[in-house]
């Protein structure tokens, strides 16, 4: 039997909103301490604050590239602040679970959109509460559940 459930497994094969998008109103890209895998996610944001559009590139496994797809997902037609509010475990939550060695995977989707968030807030001269305390840059304090992967980095971001 899988241990993946059927909803990631139909996010894993047909991901949505995967893909580039030109001239993003903000972008963030996330490398997972646990892995090394890596997740770029792309937002457009209307002038009312509303998140429209979201695109992903995802290095990684297929617990990342659902988790991807379904957060990306949710945060289109969300305010930004929102979208901000969407944890780790909502993104779970609408997978219906991963295994626990492949929670970590997930967080890429979290941190990923925060940081773009973040970009966007940043060349918008905008700031928001749940922007509080974010540090792109830093690593995220998970538990650092095993990885079955080797860690390959790509070269370059922009490879991503
Ligand atoms: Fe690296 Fe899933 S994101 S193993």
């Amino acid at each position: 039997m899988s241990m993946y459930n059927d909803k990631v497994i139909e996010h894993f094969s047909n991901p949505h909103n995967a893909g580039d998008m030109e001239n993003p109103d903000g972008e963030g890209v996330y490398g997972s301490p646990v892995c090394g895998d890596m997740m770029k996610i792309m937002i457009r944001v209307s002038e009312d604050d509303v998140i429209t559009d979201a695109k992903f590139k995802t290095f990684g496994c297929g617990s990342a590239i659902a988790s991807s797809s379904v957060a990306t997902d949710m945060v289109i037609g969300k305010t930004v602040e929102e979208a901000l509010a969407v944890t780790n475990q909502n993104v779970l939550d609408e997978l219906g679970g991963l295994p626990a060695i492949k929670i970590h995977c997930s967080v890429l989707a979290d941190h990923a959109i925060k940081s773009a968030i973040f970009d966007y807030a940043q060349k918008h001269g905008k700031t928001y509460k749940g922007l509080e305390g974010f540090d792109p840059n830093a690593d995220e304090q998970d538990d650092h559940h095993g990885c079955d992967m080797e860690i390959h980095l790509p070269e370059k971001l922009s490879d991503l």
